[in-house]
C-alpha cells in the first residue's frame, strides 16, 4: 500500500492527518520531508501492522509523545514515557526568564530543579549555561530513571546530578537559582481535563490539593529553613494562581521581583528572592 493511501484513505478518520504523519514517520524512521513527498513509497506488511497499532493507541487518546517516546523542548528532543509529565512549550518561559536574569551565560551558577520529571528544565539550562552545575530532584524513582536517560543522551557529563528527594526535605542552601514547575492543577478540577492528560500523565506530576497550591506551600515551608538571600527562585504557576502564590511568597518573607507573562499575557512564572 502506498503512503498516500495509508494516510488519506484509512478508515481511522478520528486521527488527524498531521498526527498520522508523525506516527508513520516514527514507524518508517523517515524525515518529515520524506513522508510528505514519498507518496510512491510502499510499506512492508510489518510496518503497516505497527502503524495501525499506533493509530489504535492514539484513538484511545494516548498522547503522541508517549506513543513515539519523544517530545521537543527548548532546543532538544527528550525521551518521555508515562512516568513523566510531557514537557510543555509553556514551561520554556522558565528558560527564557533565567536567561533574562542571568544574561552572562558563561557565569558558573549552582542550579536546583525541584520536581525534575524528564529533566527538561535542568538539562536545557545546563546546555545554555555551560560553566554551571545543577541538581534535579524528584520523589518518583521512575521519573528519575527517565531524567538520567535524557542526561545520558543530551548532556553526558558530571555537571548534573539527580537525587531522589521530597520537596519538603531537600537542602537548598547552596544554590544560586531554583527553578520549579510543581504539580499545580487542583484535584477538584480533574473532571475538566482532556482525557489525553487525565488518563495518561502521572497524577503526582499534575495534581495538588488546596486549589493546586499544596506543593508551593511545602516548598516554601522548606526553603525558609535554609535562608540564602542571594538565591533567585523561579516558579511556574497555573492559570489564575499568580495572586495566591504572590501572597504565599510574601507570607514566607520572599519579595516578588517579577511576574512573567506568556504570549497571551497570562502570568506563567514568578521570580522571587528572600527579603
Ligand atoms: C509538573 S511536573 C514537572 C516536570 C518537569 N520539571 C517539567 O517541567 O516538565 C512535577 C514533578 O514534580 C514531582 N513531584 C511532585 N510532588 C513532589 C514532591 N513532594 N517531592 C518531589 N517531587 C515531587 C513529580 O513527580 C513530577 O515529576
Amino acid at each position: 500500500m502506498s503512503i498516500l493511501n495509508t494516510l488519506f484513505y484509512s478508515e481511522d478518520q478520528s486521527v488527524p492527518i498531521s498526527e498520522k504523519k508523525i506516527l508513520l514517520k516514527h514507524v518508517l524512521n523517515k524525515s518529515h520531508e520524506e513522508i510528505n513527498i514519498g507518496f510512491d513509497t510502499h510499506l512492508k506488511y510489518s510496518e503497516l501492522h505497527q502503524y495501525k497499532e499506533l493509530i489504535l493507541r492514539r484513538k484511545k487518546s494516548e498522547p503522541i509523545a508517549y506513543i513515539i517516546n519523544k517530545k521537543d523542548f527548548w532546543k532538544d528532543t527528550f525521551f518521555v514515557d508515562n512516568s513523566v509529565l510531557i514537557p510543555r512549550p509553556d514551561s520554556e518561559i522558565i528558560i527564557e526568564t533565567v536567561i533574562k536574569y542571568f544574561p552572562n551565560q558563561n557565569e558558573s551558577l549552582q542550579i536546583l530543579d525541584l520536581g525534575t520529571g524528564s529533566g527538561c528544565l535542568i538539562i536545557s539550562l545546563l546546555k545554555e549555561f555551560k560553566n554551571s552545575k545543577g541538581v534535579g530532584i524528584d520523589f518518583d524513582k521512575k521519573a528519575l530513571e527517565v531524567a538520567k536517560h535524557n542526561k545520558y543522551n543530551l548532556l553526558n557529563n558530571d555537571r548534573l546530578k539527580f537525587y531522589y528527594s521530597d520537596f519538603s526535605e531537600f537542602n537548598s542552601l547552596s544554590y544560586d537559582l531554583i527553578v520549579c514547575n510543581p504539580p499545580y492543577i487542583s484535584t477538584l478540577s480533574k473532571g475538566n481535563l482532556m482525557i489525553d492528560v487525565r488518563d495518561f500523565e502521572p497524577e503526582s506530576a499534575l495534581f495538588a490539593e488546596e486549589d493546586g497550591l499544596y506543593c508551593y506551600k511545602i516548598i516554601l515551608d522548606n526553603l525558609i529553613k535554609h535562608e540564602n538571600k542571594k538565591q533567585l527562585i523561579i516558579f511556574e504557576v497555573g492559570y489564575g494562581q499568580s495572586d495566591s502564590i504572590n501572597k504565599l511568597l510574601k507570607n514566607a518573607n520572599f519579595k516578588v521581583i517579577s511576574v512573567e507573562e506568556d504570549i497571551s499575557h497570562i502570568p506563567r512564572c514568578i521570580v522571587a528572592k528572600r527579603i
